[in-house]
This record gives structure tokens, sequence and C-alpha cells, in this order.
């Protein structure tokens, strides 16, 4: 088979806390099944990706009529919910117009996209949530996700949505996911000369390893490439329900700290988030996609090399 007939997928955003996940599944399918995968990063390049910002809609055409992708994986996103508060438009240009075209031009070019999306589209008034429910976000980050959703199913229905929550795995920098985040003021208030440490009690989590995220998004690509293409929105979560407080003494166990964590009761962000968006994964699990490694396991596989860098 030569190099333009093989199966292609684009990863778009591949130096992402979820992206570099997707990127070394991905490696397995390279092997299993010889298909050909393009990673575009933009500031976080490495040997052997492609450069691209996707605000340049130009490059994001020739990018795509270069490469002729058989599938198109958006990772690519501004997903703290404060810069999107502040800076909408921002917001707005990745969420929104830059997945606007890249679906206008997979559909001309037969590529299927799918585009990663998130459970703040949710108020987490109602939880479980299923993918046909009333969208209802409550900042501007849901806003610009739930938009993003409508333009690239209206683009091309056959394209498809797949919304995440909260998610943690190897990071580059302790802050760069919201559970691994905690860790530095776990550690510190475990110090008898420092003050307590508050965590949020108030909101409900699912935290949601991205090797198996990864995984998941491997079987999606499977089924496409198949020929038994999932169309519309899907969803998948963990399933193991948390506040930040409990992630904070789960951590704080692995670490075997005794730490003084402050359990906070009302909300604790400046930026309004939903209370429990907890969304159902039946869709998936009816297809015998998934995996879920239990927090526990991950979490001591991922500290095991606290403080330094856990890649
Ligand atoms: N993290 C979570 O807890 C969470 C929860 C639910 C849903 N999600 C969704 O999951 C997806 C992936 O999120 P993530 O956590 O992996 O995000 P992330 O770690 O912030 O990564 C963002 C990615 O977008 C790329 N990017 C940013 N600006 C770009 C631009 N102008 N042009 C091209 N690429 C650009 C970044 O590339 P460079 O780093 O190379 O600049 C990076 O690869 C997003 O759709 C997000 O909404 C995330």
């Amino acid at each position: 088979m030569s190099a333009s007939e093989r199966f292609t997928v684009a990863l778009i955003g591949a130096s992402g806390l979820l992206g570099r996940a997707v990127g070394a599944e991905l490696k397995n399918a390279v092997e299993a099944h010889d298909w050909r995968v393009v990673r575009t990063t933009h500031r976080h390049g490495d040997a052997g990706s492609v450069s691209l910002d996707i605000r340049d809609h130009d490059a994001v055409r020739a990018f795509l009529r270069r490469e002729k992708p058989n599938a198109v994986v958006v990772a690519a996103a501004e997903r703290r919910p404060d810069v999107c508060e502040n800076d909408p438009a921002l917001a707005r240009a990745l969420n929104v117009d830059a997945l606007q075209t890249i679906a206008t031009e997979a559909r001309a070019l037969g590529a299927w996209v799918l585009s990663i999306s998130t459970d703040y589209v949710f108020d987490g008034t109602s939880p479980p949530y299923f993918p046909d429910d009333a969208p209802a976000p409550l900042n501007a980050y849901g806003h610009s996700k739930l938009d993003g959703e409508r333009a690239l199913l209206a683009c091309d229905p056959a394209s498809c949505v797949l919304r995440l929550p909260l998610l943690y795995g190897p990071v580059v920098d302790w802050s760069e996911s919201a559970v691994t985040s905690l860790t530095p003021a776990i550690v510190r208030s475990a110090d008898a000369a420092n003050a307590p440490a508050p965590m949020d009690a108030w909101a409900t989590r699912y935290p949601t390893y991205t090797p198996d995220v990864a995984v998941v998004i491997r079987g999606m690509l499977e089924q496409h490439a198949q020929g038994e293409t999932i169309s519309g929105i899907a969803q998948w979560s963990g399933d193991e329900p948390m506040t930040k407080f409990d992630i904070a003494e789960r951590i704080a166990r692995v670490l075997k700290l005794d730490a003084k964590l402050v359990a906070q009761t009302t909300p604790m962000d400046a930026t309004p988030r939903p209370r429990d968006c907890h969304l159902d994964s039946g869709r998936l699990e009816a297809l015998g996609i998934g995996r879920r490694t239990p927090f526990d396991t991950a979490i001591a596989h991922l500290l095991a090399r606290y403080p330094e860098k856990a890649q």
C-alpha cells in the first residue's frame, strides 16, 4: 500500500495533556494496522510534528489538503475557564472558528472529524447527562465549546463530538492538570509551619485518565476505519465520583503525607463552574469501547516521580 493509500489520521493539538496520550496510543495503532499519523503542535513542537496555528485558516486548509487524512482528531483548544472568561475572542477563535474551518475542509476532502468537547456544556444541576440532554453552559469556556460542537455537526452530521470531564494523566508540569495541580499545596500543608490547604468539597468530579481516553479515541478511529463510523455526540467519563477535597486526600495517602486539608463547601472559583456534570458513557460502552484505570492506581503511577516532572 502506498503512503497515500494508508489510513491516515491527523492529530491536531498533539502537544497538549490529552494530545500527547492520544499520540502515544496511536503509535500502537500504526504498528497494529499500518496507519499513518500526522501530528500538529503549536508552541510546544517536537521532532516529527507539523507546526500549525489553527487560527491561520489558510494554513489549516493547506495542511489538510497536503496530508489528505481519512480522519482528523481535534484536541487543540483553549480549555482554561478563566482565560476563556477574560478573552472570549481567543476562546472563540480556537474553540469555534478554527473548528469550523477544519470541519469545512475535512468535509470537502471526505475526512471524518472527531473533536473533543467538555462536560462543561451542562449546568451540573441534574446528572447524569446523556448526549441528547439540553446543554446549558455556565461560563464562557462551556459556551465556546458548545458553539464549536454545533458548528462541527452542522457542517457535517457524520462527524463526531467526544465530551470528556476533568482529565489527568502524564504531565510535563504538575500544574497542567487540575488533579495534579493540587499536589504542591497538599505537600506544603503537611509542613507544621504552614497553614492548612483549602480544597473544594462542593463540586463532584469524575477524574478521567488521559491514557484511557486515548484508548477510547483509538477504538472510535478503528470503528471508522472499518466503515462503522460513530456520528453525533459521544461521551466518556471515569466512574469514580470525587470532590477536589477527596482527590487531595487520595494524593496525600499516595505520598504518605499527614496533610492538613480544609473542606470548602461553597464554590471557590472566580469563574462559575457546574456542580456535577456526570457524563453517561453508555453509547461507547455498548460498542465495547473504553477502559477505566482505577484512580488510585493511576495517581500512584503519576506521583511516583514527584516532585520531579512526570515525563
Ligand atoms: N484538561 C481537561 O481537564 C479537559 C476536560 C474536558 C475536556 N477537555 C478538552 O480536551 C481537549 C484537550 O484538552 P487538553 O487538556 O489536552 O488541552 P491543553 O493541554 O491545554 O492542550 C491544548 C492544545 O492546543 C494546542 N493549541 C493551543 N493554541 C493553539 C493554536 N493557536 N494553534 C494550534 N494549536 C493550538 C496546544 O498546542 P501547543 O501546546 O503546542 O501550543 C495543545 O496541543 C480540549 O478540547 C479540551 O476542551 C479537557
